[in-house]
């Protein structure tokens, strides 16, 4: 068995529909796994509307939304739970980089492969509480572990 260091925490990543239409998962896996992280669940997965606008409930009604939601739902996503120390959230973010690709520092997965605001390759849980939420809306089975 690894060696596992406590406390542990996990978070919700998806590789969006851009990043397997490209042919980057195992890239972008590579990288969470080079970090030190580990993954406990994944699979790919075509996001419904009705998770699709759960999971982004906090931008409904912004200019964004509807095509933030038809991106999403548009193939299939590989939805997944990564462990890591505590703030796991906060790691798989930084190696994410920012929202906008253009703002995104070299080396992160935004700066480094993406160039397109809505089509920027990943989602990361952006806070402990939403990673439990999504982790529980995505992986029911997981929420009470
Ligand atoms: P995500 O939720 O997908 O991980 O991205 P994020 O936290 O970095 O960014 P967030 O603010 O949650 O926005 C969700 C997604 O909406 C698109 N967006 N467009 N046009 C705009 O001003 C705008 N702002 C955000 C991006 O595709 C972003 O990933
Ligand atoms: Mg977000």
């Amino acid at each position: 068995m690894r060696y596992r260091r406590f406390p542990m925490s996990r978070t919700l990543l998806i590789l969006k529909p851009d990043a397997v239409e490209r042919g980057l998962v195992g890239e972008l896996l590579s990288r969470i796994e080079r970090k030190g992280l580990h993954l406990v669940a994944a699979e790919l997965r075509v996001i419904t509307q009705d998770v699709a606008s759960r999971h982004y409930e906090e931008h409904a009604g912004k200019p964004f939304y509807a095509e933030l939601v038809r991106f999403i739902t548009r193939s299939a996503a590989l939805v997944a739970v990564v462990e890591g120390p505590a703030e796991t959230w906060k790691i798989v973010r930084t190696l994410m980089g920012a929202t906008n690709p253009a703002e995104a520092e070299p080396g992160t997965i935004r700066g480094d492969l993406a160039s397109s605001l809505t089509e920027n390759l990943v989602h990361g849980s952006d806070s402990q509480g939403s990673a439990e939420r999504e982790i529980a809306l995505f992986f029911p089975e997981l929420a009470s572990l």
